[in-house]
């Protein structure tokens, strides 16, 4: 068996490229994945995938994989790799059934906690109502956890609607505005000094030129989780720090906070939905598990990218880095709040 009887087995598409990017050769799942009735040689795949596509991983020879959308409705992922000198494997794989079953996913979610919504503000509805009419103590105290649970529950549906709104980028336009983020961290940290009741000194260190573009929410949800969470995860006497500004040309957002710590084997997966460190603590504070799940996702909207760094019994930070082409300047002068 030849190398290129072997190539044509495979369920990839398989594109060699030479030093132009021009396909010299093509597998035959080429043929059958790529919209188009016969490669033919010279082309380079920026005509069969899209000329940015291509781009993205031409430019800088970048052995990352990237995903895309053909014209004929398929999904796939594609990368290049350097295969011996001066040529190229452009490989693209078939991940339409994979996005199918995403988008099921996300979609019975987003519909289940829809539908949850309707009947729950009922609940809440009518506990209101014999709050008010029934006194006897016990039922009080019934009636109040009725109240209290169904109101958890209502933030994790609304927190499930925004994430699969968050989610759902293709069908979205992006508006990114100004956003005055020195001014939207004051506000958070007003919450945060509430939420704390005199358990944490906070400390700003904001640079008050710095503006960014960005999705207002978002933002605010990406700031607010961050900053709640030192509050909710540092023990009193606890100190937090905010910080916002410019290194090496980019915006960056840093928590830092000398609470409980997460330990290194958990830090990879708080990001997921509903993954809490100590289950039974994070319940009784009264949070979704979704937090940090959202940041991330508003995090990818933004090509931001966060680094989390904690020391058990230490203190952990959190650091969102924005790039460059979302920063603003205004036009006081830079000069730092510290508070
Ligand atoms: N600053 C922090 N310090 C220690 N642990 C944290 C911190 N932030 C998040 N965590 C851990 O990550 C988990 C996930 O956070 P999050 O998604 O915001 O959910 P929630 O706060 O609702 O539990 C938390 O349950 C907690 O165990
Ligand atoms: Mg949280």
């Amino acid at each position: 068996m030849n190398i290129q009887q072997l190539a044509n087995a495979l369920p990839d598409a398989i594109l060699l490229l030479n030093n132009n990017g021009e396909i010299i050769w093509a597998n035959q799942q080429a043929q059958t994945l790529l919209p188009v009735k016969k490669l033919t040689k010279a082309q380079t795949p920026a005509a069969l995938i899209g000329k940015e596509a291509f781009a993205k991983s031409w430019s800088n020879k970048a052995e990352d994989f990237f995903e895309g959308k053909l014209s004929n409705h398929k999904y796939i992922t594609y990368c290049l790799k350097k295969y011996e000198q001066n040529h190229y494997l452009f490989i693209i794989q078939d991940i339409s059934r994979t996005h199918h079953l995403e988008r099921m996913r996300q979609d019975f979610v987003a519909n289940v906690s829809h539908e949850l919504r309707t009947p729950l503000t009922v609940i809440r509805g009518f506990v209101e109502i014999l709050l008010t009419k029934l006194k006897n103590k016990q039922t009080q105290e019934i009636l109040l956890q009725i109240e209290q649970q169904s109101k958890r529950m209502q933030n994790i549906i609304e927190e499930l609607l925004f994430l699969a709104s968050l989610e759902n980028i293709e069908h979205r336009e992006t508006n990114y505005e100004s956003i005055e983020v020195p001014h939207l961290l004051e506000l958070i940290k007003q919450d945060a000094e509430k939420l704390s009741q005199g358990r944490h000194q906070f400390m700003l260190e904001i640079d008050t030129s710095l503006i960014l573009l960005g999705v207002r929410n978002e933002l605010y949800s990406l700031f607010s989780n961050l900053i709640f969470n030192a509050v909710n995860y540092t023990p009193a006497p606890g100190k937090i720090i905010i910080r916002w500004f410019l290194k090496e040309n980019q915006a960056v957002f840093e928590i830092v906070d000398n609470g409980i710590g997460i330990e290194k084997k958990h830090i990879d997966r708080i990001t997921e939905r509903f993954y809490r460190v100590d289950k039974a603590r994070s319940s009784a504070s009264g949070g979704t598990g979704l937090g940090l799940a959202i940041v991330k996702h508003v995090l990818i909207h933004h090509q931001a990218k966060l680094v989390i760094k904690s020391k058990l019994q230490q203190g952990s930070t959190f650091t969102c880095t924005f790039p460059e082409k979302l920063i603003q300047f205004a036009k006081n002068k830079n000069h730092f709040v510290n508070n």
